[in-house]
């Protein structure tokens, strides 16, 4: 059985104004009709190479009612929703949904803030994986990389070991810009998908041999959890107490047993302000535009606005966002920054 886990515990703070504690970014509609969380769960439609378990949905208790909300509307009965008292990122999340399910269960973990334009291709790159996870490996999912980007991880790919899936033989998480290049120019890198596929017993002993008081304190917390319908509770006291790490840095860059299937799949993290502009419809001056905007003469920006008009006059490179009583402005290329303003704005409260 293939169990789809999501993720959708994240705060998105590169995505500020629009992204909020109380609406962050995979909940809200940024790309399409639908918000990021029910594209994320319609992913696995169609699929046909194996059967597909119950969903896992991972998220924060605060948002419960309208991630319920959410997947109804989209037609989504059958899923279990654990809900985290407070975050503790993703190696955890993920060890929660891997308590939960059965240990040979092959675990689907997809964020919820990704852009797939092509399923047919994740399809069939997750056909591809599934006997590396019978063999035990945590299988990544590899994208040609275009650009030096910081906010990936890279993956350098060995030997291939099956037909387009390749040995891991280093995992780097969010290098600085001189390793991200030093990296492409090797060539043999991809970055990560943030997409996961492993059995949950072959996760659960990676955590525990190089995170023991994480796997520890989840434990505790599902042991005492609490259940409601289609809701589970882990315990709060022992969550809390919970190491909090990506998967990425606590799990996959001190790993092994790792293996990679490279895929073409349209895949875009919708992670910043730049690559929202990347990926979406834009004029003849390379102007992307949402809401209510004049551009006259106007190049290469990005207008982002839920009310007031924005006027843009012979400016190149510019990302202005406006939400909720916000307005933001910096510099296309510069939108990895905006971590800063969530920061800024925390040590004023
Ligand atoms: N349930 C839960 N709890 N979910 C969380 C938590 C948490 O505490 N923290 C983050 N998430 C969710 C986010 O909502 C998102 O869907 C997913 O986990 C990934 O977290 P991000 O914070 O968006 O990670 P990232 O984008 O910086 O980096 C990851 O994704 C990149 C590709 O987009 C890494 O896996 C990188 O290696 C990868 O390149
Ligand atoms: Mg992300």
């Amino acid at each position: 059985n293939i169990v789809p886990v999501i993720l959708s515990g994240g705060s998105g703070t590169r995505l500020w104004p629009v992204s909020k504690p109380e609406h962050p970014k995979q909940l809200l509609p940024l790309t399409a009709e639908l918000t990021m969380l029910q594209l994320t769960a319609m992913r696995l439609e169609g699929f046909d190479s194996a059967p597909i378990g119950r969903p896992i949905l991972v998220a924060n208790a605060a948002h419960t009612d309208i991630i319920d909300d959410q997947l109804r509307q989209s037609g989504i009965e059958d899923y279990l929703l654990i809900l985290e008292p407070i975050g503790r990122n993703t190696a955890p999340a993920i060890a929660l949904a891997a308590l939960e399910a059965q240990a040979d269960d092959a675990l689907l973990v997809m964020p919820s803030d990704h852009v797939i334009a092509d399923l047919p291709a994740f399809h069939a790159a997750i056909a591809r994986a599934l006997p590396l996870v019978g063999k035990g490996s945590l299988v990544t999912f590899g994208i040609t990389p275009d650009g030096p980007e910081t906010g990936y991880g890279y993956i350098q790919m060995g030997q291939s070991c099956g037909e387009a899936v390749h040995e891991v033989v280093r995992f780097v998480e969010k290098p600085d810009v001189a390793n991200a290049q030093k990296m492409l120019a090797e060539g043999n890198h991809v970055w990560n998908a943030g997409i996961f596929l492993f059995r949950a017993d072959a996760y659960l002993a990676a955590m525990g041999r190089h995170q023991p008081d994480m796997l520890a304190a989840v434990r505790t917390s599902m042991t005492q959890a609490r259940r409601d319908g289609a809701h589970v509770f882990p315990e709060a006291m022992a969550f809390h107490a919970c190491p909090s790490d990506s998967i990425d840095y606590a799990i996959m860059e001190r790993e092994a047993h790792v293996a990679c299937v490279p895929v073409a799949m349209g895949w875009s993290d919708v992670g910043s302000w730049d690559s929202l502009h990347a990926i979406s419809a834009r004029d003849a001056a390379n102007n992307a535009v949402r809401g209510e905007a004049l551009l006259l003469g106007a190049q290469n920006c990005l207008v982002h606005s839920d009310g007031p008009r924005v006027t843009l006059v012979d400016v190149d490179d510019l990302i202005v966002v406006v939400s909720d009583g916000d307005v933001m402005i910096l510099k296309r290329g510069e939108s990895q920054k905006v971590r800063k303003v969530t920061e800024a704005l925390k040590s004023l409260t």
